[in-house]
């Protein structure tokens, strides 16, 4: 018995939208750098996960998969204070480079990524993000890759969490209360 059972989230964005969005995503993406030779994906841990194993396995192209591991929020509070918790393992100098988020929020995550790989001189540096909140704030950063802009709630699921909890739904839900 899967463990979020009993309080299911109402759906916001359903299994069958994000399929059909995913594969949009891919097949864009796999036009975009069918002539770029490798490409690398750059996971942002732990909420891209899930999108970025079915992302990833759709694509067409050549590609290789990295992680990164950065926290902006703690204990369920907004903070801007971003913290890298784990490096990439491998050089990204001279390579084609996409940032695949689940979403984007504050985005100070993404700004915060961006300006790090950028530092580190990729042949291009791009994002991906599921999800992205409409109220969508003074980012410096944009998101050239988008699934779904959604209103700004707290969303859970297909990787996203609420303390932990939920990651795992098939859908993107909305936390009630
Ligand atoms: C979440 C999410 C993004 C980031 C977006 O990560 O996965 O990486 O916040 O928020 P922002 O746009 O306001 O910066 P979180 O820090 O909750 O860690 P997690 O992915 O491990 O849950």
């Amino acid at each position: 018995m899967p463990a979020d059972r009993g309080s299911l989230p109402p759906v916001l964005i359903s299994q069958e939208q994000i399929d059909r969005r995913v594969d949009e995503l891919a097949a864009q993406i796999s036009r975009d750098y069918a002539d770029a030779g490798e490409l690398v994906l750059v996971g942002v841990l732990k909420g891209a996960f899930i999108f970025l194993a079915d992302l990833s396995r759709r694509l067409t192209v050549e590609r290789r998969i990295e992680f990164i591991a950065l926290s902006s929020y703690r204990d369920g509070a907004v903070s801007g204070a971003v913290r890298l918790l784990m490096d990439l393992r491998t050089p990204v100098q001279g390579r084609h480079v996409l940032i695949v988020e689940d979403i984007v929020d504050s985005a100070h995550t993404l700004e915060y990524l961006v300006d790090m790989l950028q530092a580190r001189g990729p042949a291009s540096l791009r994002c991906c993000a599921l999800v992205r909140k409409q109220k969508a704030p003074e980012a410096q950063v944009d998101v050239d890759y988008l699934g779904f802009e959604i209103p700004d709630r707290w969303v859970v699921g297909y990787g996203l969490d609420y303390r932990e909890r939920h990651r795992t739904l098939p859908y993107i839900g909305l936390l009630e209360g």
